[in-house]
């Protein structure tokens, strides 16, 4: 099968990535491999780019995206990019939410040059919920805009990992461009796989040995400051085992119990997730290396990242409708014309 090639912003260390190439498994679920091919991947975190490496075949380029000259990129079908949210986050209060006219969230500018000068046929990007309601509402519908001016058509929905066998409960928006609108018509979100009683649970992914080292604890001085403030900040958010995950960030390398991180609170005590534990509720599977990086930085980078298994699912549905334009074209190219009979003749 012909790969579809694609380029890759903002990769960090590759989350959307591995999901878009698929071949792994994750709690005991395989996620074949899907046809894509990623010719070209930058981020401009040293950190984030040397997680990637140590998980990749081809290499992620340490550069900042203003610096890319899109004629140079090489052709490709597909973009993709989580271009950084923080500017648009709910949870960014201090900074104020600037949303686009912060620098940072003029950086998918940099996606729509590239999508102007290459004309993917696709391009994939995704966000935080809380760019639905930045700037007064009024930096969605200016980015969807910018979208449509570099010539696609636009799908968009917010999906929740948890409805898809991921222990977290992450909403992120998620933004497809088509160039040509059959696509744009046939293209359909993936269809959650668990159902609400059947959601994965996050003791499933909890390191029971990390509950026997001090190390993962707070101490009483934290614990003790944060119930000061508990009840009037929401702070000190420990997670039901039962349910799934609250959204975890890259805030989590603060390693802070006065935030609203959730935490895991073990026989009375609270303690941190492991930075394991963190990619588990990411659906990274197993063999994802973390440890090339400082335990800070994997923090930084995990939660940063687009769930492996909930781009699987987005990554299959365009496959999907790849394929089924494909066998399409060809019906129609090797579909014999057919004959009238004499009656439909007479009657042109
Ligand atoms: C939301 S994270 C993307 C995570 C990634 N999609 C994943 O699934 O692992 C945004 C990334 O944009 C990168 N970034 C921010 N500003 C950048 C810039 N000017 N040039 C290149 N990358 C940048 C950050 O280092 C960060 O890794």
């Amino acid at each position: 099968m012909e790969k579809i090639k694609v380029v890759s912003l903002f990769s960090g260390c590759g989350g959307m990535d591995l999901g878009l190439e698929g071949g792994f498994n994750f709690l005991g679920q395989k996620y074949p491999k899907l046809p894509f091919k990623i010719l070209y991947a930058i981020d401009n975190d040293f950190y984030a780019v040397s997680m990637y490496n140590s998980n990749f075949l081809h290499r992620c380029e340490l550069k900042d995206v203003k610096d890319i000259i899109p004629y140079n990129l090489p052709n490709h079908h597909l973009l993709i990019g989580g271009f950084p949210c923080q500017s648009f986050s709910i949870s960014a209060q201090n900074p104020p939410r600037l949303g686009y006219k912060d620098e940072r969230g003029k950086l998918f500018f940099e996606m729509i040059n590239i999508l102007k000068v290459k004309q993917p046929k696709f391009f994939i990007a995704e966000n935080v919920k809380g760019l639905l309601s930045a700037n007064k509402k009024k930096a969605f519908p200016m980015i969807i805009s910018e979208f449509e001016k570099a010539g696609y058509h636009i799908k968009y929905k917010l999906l929740n990992s948890s409805d898809y066998g991921i222990p977290q409960k992450r909403e992120r928006i998620f933004i497809i461009g088509f160039r040509d609108i059959d696509s744009y018509l046939n293209f359909e979100f993936p269809t959650p796989t668990t159902k609400s009683g059947k959601k994965v649970k996050l003791k499933l992914v909890i390191d029971k040995e990390a509950d026997k080292n001090e190390k993962w604890f707070f101490s009483k001085r934290a614990v003790d400051g944060m119930m000061r403030v508990r009840e009037k900040m929401n702070k000190g958010r420990e997670q039901d085992l039962e349910q799934q995950c609250n959204t975890i960030s890259s805030h989590l390398s603060k390693m802070s119990l006065n935030s609203t991180d959730p935490v895991l609170k073990i026989n009375g005590k609270f303690r941190r997730f492991t930075p394991r534990e963190a990619a588990n509720i990411q659906s990274f599977p197993k063999n994802f290396k973390l440890e090339s990086v400082s335990e800070n930085r994997q923090y930084k980078a995990i939660g940063n990242a687009v769930p492996p298994v909930m781009m699987w699912h987005i990554a299959n549905s365009l496959n999907l409708l790849i394929n089924s334009k494909e066998k399409n074209q060809k019906k129609l190219y090797y579909e014999k014309p057919k004959q009238l009979n004499l009656f439909e003749f007479a009657n042109l």
